[in-house]
């Protein structure tokens, strides 16, 4: 899926971002609840930070959608609450943050289209953050996220 929002109204790409901001709120807010043990300790304010980073960005979502005349969505997107192991998180987390910025990069590609020079700067800053956030995941998963040894070696000594 390498270009998920090409002929969509950039009120429905919006929307559809945020949707996805909504779902990842409670999938990072349920893994800084549930981890435990050393690593997850260590790891828990990661997911809170990241997860409060996700509402800004919806609620940032939702006042452009409402500026141009549309119907911010209340619906979150479904998603992963499967998994209790850190590394199962984590893997889920970078997942999701990895399907993040390629849609941000998409509808920065319909923004430009529209012109709309002033959504466009909003969804490049988000973007960068959301490239973070995988940065972030990336670095739990000890740089490895072919699923194998996922143990994240700074804390692993
Ligand atoms: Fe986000
Ligand atoms: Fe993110």
């Amino acid at each position: 899926m390498s270009e998920p929002y090409a002929n969509m109204n950039l009120i429905d790409v919006l929307n559809d971002l945020r949707a996805r901001e909504l779902g990842a709120i409670v999938q990072y807010m349920r893994h800084h609840y549930i981890v435990t043990g050393p690593e997850g300790v260590a790891l828990a304010g990661d997911f809170k930070g990241i997860a409060i980073e996700e509402m800004k960005h919806a609620e940032e979502l939702g006042e452009r959608i409402d500026a141009l005349g549309g119907d911010p969505t209340a619906k979150a997107e479904k998603v992963n609450v499967e998994g209790v192991a850190l590394r199962e998180l984590a893997k889920a987390d970078y997942n999701a943050e990895m399907d993040a910025v390629m849609r941000y990069r998409a509808a920065i590609r319909v923004a430009e289209a529209k012109t709309d020079y002033v959504t466009r700067r909003m969804l490049e800053d988000i973007l960068a953050q959301e490239e973070d956030h995988a940065t972030t995941f990336m670095n739990m998963l000890g740089n490895d996220v072919t699923g194998h040894e996922l143990l994240n070696p700074k804390l692993a000594e």
